[in-house]
């Protein structure tokens, strides 16, 4: 028999009576923090997404808002998606302030911070349009 120090979260997880849809909802979920942020897979059509000025989407670990009229890279704006302070998904809420509404932090389109607890800024992408399309890198 396994002693309590040697058993892993995947073993104990199990023991409870888990099963495996269950077991990975659980594990994933505790991994949002660390999901993987791949800004050249993104690419997003604009003639049927994030359409009008405070749309937001999420894609690859990355939030994309427009935050103004028109389709030109300055129009919008990629941050990675996991707040810094406990990787909670940020929201886009518009005037220019990504929120996280787990402990309240913000940040500017720069994804610097604006109000804590966060410290860290979140990463910014560079933003490409080409004709309707918008991609990352
Ligand atoms: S997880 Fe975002 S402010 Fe705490």
């Amino acid at each position: 028999m396994l002693s309590e120090e040697s058993i892993s979260r995947k073993d104990f997880l199990k023991s409870l009576g888990l099963g495996g849809a269950a077991l990975m909802a659980v594990l994933t979920s505790c991994s949002s923090s660390s999901e993987a942020v791949t800004p050249s897979s993104v690419s997003i059509d604009l003639t049927s997404n994030i359409t009008s000025v405070g749309n937001y989407t999420y894609s690859g670990g990355i939030i994309v808002a427009r935050i103004a009229s028109g389709n030109t890279a300055s129009s919008f704006v990629a941050l990675s998606k996991a707040c810094t302070h406990e990787g909670t998904t940020v929201i886009y809420q518009g005037n220019g302030v990504f929120y996280c509404s787990n402990h309240g932090a913000t940040f500017s389109t720069t994804g610097a911070v604006t109000k804590g607890p966060a410290t860290k800024s979140l990463t910014q992408y560079t933003v490409t349009v080409s004709g309707t399309t918008l991609t990352l890198s």
